[in-house]
């Protein structure tokens, strides 16, 4: 065992035993190892035949050492330990991205629900329907990961005291806003918006939805015009389409529901499409229109709001100074980030509304077992570390927040496990680490850490991307932070995972992340009552 290397070697260099050890097992398709209470799960990209309901029963209340190491291992102990202890216990997974942590993160739900067989047939499919929904919504093809989480998510799964599971509930971090108005090269949207497409195609309901046939909306279009072939084409995401509809109808979203977020997504998709145009006058410049109104005309009507105040709240702004309100125009720019800020609330707010809709449905019955005496086992499956060709402000949020679940485990598995030997007098060999502790403080201490210097900084209404690095330069002087020569708007961090170089273009921009009061009020006239909801109701925390 692991144990036994760690224990015997003192002069063998740790990370090649680790590394031999497990690239041995990778050519047997030995994919899960142990080290202490840690699974090390490695990505097969291949269908194994060990995730079946036998497996399932193998590995049911049994020790640990009477079979191979497995997740479903991993699940169980989980489980029997918050039975036998009577505690809450978490799952957390970590790992760069593709490695295989969301789909971990089913097995382990598969198997919780094997386990917490309660007679509720029902809640255990509701249940099971939870992540394809979420993930369809917050999940996207990226130049790493064609199946990628752009979203951080903790998925509690609540049992009685005796173990039948009695409902679950999810919280989201960090929702990726800003794909949906802009892609990198050669990644996706979200996937939802080519699954309705693809599935109100073949329902010949475009038109209902005023979503073109031919030329497909900027927001998923791309430079190779092949985005729509694939939507006619793709079997797969008609098949997806499917698939979410009947996780909609499973979990308990009505009809109405589901019909008015289609036509919120669908009015994101139009909205994404109204241009805007210069108009000088003799006494401003700066002034723009939308010289083509049918973008706009679709938008409205599907958001369910009048067209005109829409292009107002578009191509204007009011300023209240002193009591009075000026009306102040928009210059072509300013409209268009009006435009894509809309466009980022309509999406962030109809997916938290996805996710609380989602918890009160799979909220237990009070009749059954009253909340307090349950226990519960939560998953965390976070958007693993990235270092793309280009890497913006959310690669840097992405990032930190694995940081933090680095340190989180640098605690478990050496600092704390360390001192638990130390206690127990075992002679053990201190194994050196590397504390990325300093780092966390760099990004996360106040009021000079890196996060704290960009909201300073988004707060001037004069600064610039620029100004931000210099700012950073100024103030983070330690090891983790360079400037490279010669390319302007680039920082470069020491990350636990290797060094990455970040471009601070739109920073600022992306981190104020601000919605006009202007466009709050014409939604919140919306006849939609949905949409009026996500913009009347103070935000939560999911
Ligand atoms: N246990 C497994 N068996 C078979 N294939 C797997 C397994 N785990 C992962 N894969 C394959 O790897 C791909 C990427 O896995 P996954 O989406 O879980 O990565 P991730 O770690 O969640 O990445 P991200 O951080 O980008 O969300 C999956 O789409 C699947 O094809
Ligand atoms: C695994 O199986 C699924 C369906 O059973 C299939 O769609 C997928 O392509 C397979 N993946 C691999 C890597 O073989
Ligand atoms: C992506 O993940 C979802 C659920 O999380 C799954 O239903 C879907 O089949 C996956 N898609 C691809 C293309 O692998
Ligand atoms: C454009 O979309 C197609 C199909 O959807 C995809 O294969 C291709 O990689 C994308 N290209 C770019 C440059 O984004
Ligand atoms: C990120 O990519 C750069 C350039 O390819 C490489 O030099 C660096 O080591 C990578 N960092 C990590 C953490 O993988
Ligand atoms: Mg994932």
């Amino acid at each position: 065992s692991f144990q036994e290397i760690l224990l015997n070697c003192e002069t063998c260099d740790l990370q090649d035993t680790i590394i031999y050890q497990l690239k041995k097992r990778y050519a047997d398709l030995q994919m899960y190892t142990y080290v202490g209470d840690i699974l090390i799960a490695l990505n097969p990209f291949q269908n194994l035949s060990i995730y079946s309901p036998q497996f399932s029963k193998l590995y049911h209340g049994v020790k640990r050492s009477s079979n191979p190491p497995h997740i479903f291992a991993t699940a169980d102990a989980a489980y029997q330990g918050m039975i036998t202890f009577n505690k809450d216990q978490c799952i957390i997974i970590s790992g760069e991205s593709g490695a295989g942590k969301t789909e971990s993160a089913h097995l382990i739900v598969q198997h919780l629900t094997f386990l917490g067989k309660a007679n509720n047939r029902a809640l255990r499919e509701k249940i099971l329907q939870v992540n394809p929904l979420v993930e369809a919504f917050g999940n996207a093809c990226t130049a790493i990961n064609d199946n990628s989480s752009r979203f951080g998510k903790y998925l509690e799964m609540m049992f009685t005291p005796t173990g039948a599971v009695m409902g679950a509930k999810i919280s989201e971090y960090l929702l990726e806003k800003s794909r949906v108005i802009k892609q990198a090269l050669g990644e996706k949207n979200f996937h939802i918006f080519y699954y309705i497409y693809a599935g109100l195609y073949h329902q010949k309901k475009l038109s209902e939805y005023k979503l073109p046939e031919k030329k497909p909306p900027r927001y998923i279009d791309n430079d190779t015009g092949k985005v729509m072939h694939d939507i006619i084409n793709k079997e797969s995401y008609g098949t997806q389409f499917e698939a979410i509809e009947h996780c909609f109808q499973i979990i308990g979203f009505t009809k109405e529901e589901v019909h008015s977020v289609y036509r919120i997504l669908a009015g994101i998709l139009n909205t994404g499409n109204i241009e805007f145009a210069a108009i000088s006058s003799q006494h401003q410049t700066d002034k723009s229109e939308v010289p083509n109104m049918e973008a706009l005309d679709n938008a409205a009507a599907l958001l369910s709001i009048g067209s005109e105040e829409l292009q107002e709240a578009l191509t204007s702004h009011c300023v209240v100074t002193r009591g009075e309100t000026i009306i102040r125009t928009n210059t072509v720019d300013k409209a268009a980030d009006v435009r894509d800020a809309m466009s980022k609330a309509l999406y962030g707010r109809l997916f938290s509304w996805i996710v609380n809709r989602i918890n009160t449905l799979l909220q237990p019955d009070k009749n059954i077992c009253n909340a307090e005496s349950g226990m519960n086992v939560g998953i965390l499956d976070i958007f693993g570390f990235e270092n793309f060709t280009r890497n913006s402000f959310e690669q840097l949020c992405i990032n930190i927040a694995n940081e933090q679940i680095q340190f989180y485990f640098n605690q478990h598995i050496f600092a704390l496990e360390q001192m638990e030997y130390q206690n127990e007098g075992i002679d053990a060999v201190l194994v050196d680490y590397e504390d990325n502790r300093p780092l966390l403080d760099m990004f996360l201490q106040k009021p000079m850490g890196l996060l704290s210097l960009l909201d300073e900084e988004s707060r001037f209404p004069q600064a610039t991307d620029l100004t931000l690095v210099d700012k950073f330069e100024d103030n983070l002087r330690c090891k983790y932070f360079w400037r490279p020569k010669r390319v302007e708007l680039c920082f470069g961090i020491q990350h636990y995972a290797g060094k990455v170089q970040y471009d601070a273009y739109g920073f600022l921009e992306k981190n104020r992340d601000t919605l006009p009061a202007d466009i709050m009020v014409v939604l919140r006239t919306s006849e939609n009552r949905l949409l009026q909801q996500l913009f009347s109701s103070p935000l939560t925390k999911t």
